[in-house]
C-alpha cells in the first residue's frame, strides 16, 4: 500500500509532519535522522521581525500534555529567506511555511515574500496571534476577519495557502467555512487551546505570561472532533492535528476526515517521532482493515 498523499503544492510520501514549532527548522533534527524520511515539513511560525519571544517560564507540563506561551520566537523573515529556508531544500520534502503577525500588513509582507522566493512549496497562516488593530482578540477568533484575512492572502500568495484554525473559538465549522470563502486551499486544525497553571507555593501563575496554549495527549480528543465536524462542512483538504503520539493515533485521525497530520509535542520526547510512525502506519491501516485509500481521494 502507498503511504502518499497529494495535497495541494504538498506531495508527500507519508501523510506524516512535524507541526510548527516543535522542530524548529530542522537543523537539530537533522542529526538525529534523515529529514528526506518525513512526509513533508511544517516551519516554525516566520514574523516580519525577529521575536525573541515572551519572558520564562515558557513551557509547563500538564496531565497528559503541556502548556507553552513561547511568543512565536524566530530570527526573522530575512534571516529565514537567507539561511533556514536554503537549509531545508537540500532536502526532497515540501515545505509548509508557517506564518504569524500582528496587523494584515504583517502578514501580507511575509505571505509574499515567502511565496515569491521559491523556498516554500505552501504556506500555513497562523491565525491564533492576537490582532494589534482588534485590541488583542486573535484573528482566528472572528469569522468575518479569517475570511477577509484569507482573501487578502490569497491575492499575494503564488503557493497554496492553508488557514490553521484556533480551537479557541464557539464554532470550528463557522471558522472553516469563512477560510474556504477566502479562498483557502486547505486547513491545519488545531492550534492548542489556551489554559494556565498556578503554583501552589506563590498562588500565581507559573508562565511568566499568565496563559499558555496546551497541547499534546490532552488536546486529542479535541481535535478529532473538529477535524470530524469540520470535514462534513467543507471539502478542502485537512491537516490534523493534536496530541498524536503513536500510529494508532493518526489512523483515527484520518478516520475523522484528517487528510495528512502533523504530530508536535510527542517530539520533546521522541525526535524520531515522525518516521517511527510512518514505519508502522501501513501495519496499523491494514491491521484496522479500514479503507484508506478511498479518505485519500477526499478534497484533493
Ligand atoms: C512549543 C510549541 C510551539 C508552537 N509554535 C507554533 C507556531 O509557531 N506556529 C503555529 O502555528 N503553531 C505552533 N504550535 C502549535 C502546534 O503546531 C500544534 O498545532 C499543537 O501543538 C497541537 O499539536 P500537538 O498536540 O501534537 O503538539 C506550537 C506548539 C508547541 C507545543
Amino acid at each position: 500500500m502507498s503511504l502518499a498523499v497529494n495535497l495541494p503544492g504538498l506531495n508527500m510520501k507519508n501523510p506524516l509532519m512535524p507541526a510548527s514549532g516543535c522542530f524548529g527548522f530542522g537543523e537539530d533534527y537533522a542529526k538525529w535522522f534523515d529529514l528526506n524520511e518525513l512526509g513533508a515539513i511544517a516551519t516554525k511560525a516566520i514574523t516580519v521581525e525577529k521575536r525573541t519571544g515572551n519572558a520564562t517560564p515558557r513551557t509547563v507540563e500538564t496531565p497528559h500534555g503541556m502548556l507553552n506561551a513561547i511568543g512565536l520566537q524566530n530570527p526573522g523573515l530575512a534571516v529565514i529567506l537567507q539561511k533556514k529556508l536554503p537549509f531545508l531544500r537540500q532536502y526532497d520534502i515540501p515545505i509548509l511555511a508557517n506564518v504569524a503577525g500582528s496587523t494584515e500588513e504583517d502578514y501580507e509582507t511575509v505571505v509574499k515574500a515567502l511565496s515569491e522566493s521559491g523556498l516554500c512549496d505552501a504556506i500555513e497562516v497562523n491565525i491564533s496571534c492576537p490582532n494589534v488593530k482588534e485590541g488583542g482578540i486573535a484573528f482566528g477568533q472572528d469569522a468575518n476577519k479569517i475570511e477577509e484575512l484569507t482573501r487578502r492572502l490569497k491575492q499575494v500568495s503564488r503557493v497554496p495557502l492553508y488557514m490553521k484554525l484556533s480551537p479557541n473559538v464557539t464554532s470550528i465549522v463557522d471558522c472553516a467555512k469563512a477560510a474556504v470563502a477566502g479562498g483557502a486551499d486547505g486547513l491545519s486544525l488545531i492550534n492548542t487551546l489556551v489554559g494556565m497553571r498556578f503554583s501552589p507555593t506563590t498562588g500565581t501563575p507559573i508562565l511568566a505570561n499568565g496563559v499558555g496554549g496546551l497541547s499534546g495527549g490532552a488536546i486529542l480528543p479535541v481535535a478529532l472532533r473538529m477535524v470530524y465536524e469540520v470535514r462534513n462542512s467543507v471539502n478542502v483538504p485537512i491537516i490534523g492535528m493534536g496530541g498524536i503520539d503513536k500510529s494508532a493515533d493518526v489512523l483515527e485521525f484520518l478516520q475523522a476526515g484528517a487528510d495528512a497530520v502533523a504530530v508536535g509535542t510527542a517530539h520533546f520526547k521522541q525526535p524520531t517521532i515522525c518516521v517511527d510512525i510512518a514505519n508502522e502506519l501501513e501495519e496499523t491501516i491494514t491491521g484496522s482493515g479500514w479503507a484508506w485509500n478511498k479518505r485519500q481521494e477526499v478534497g484533493v
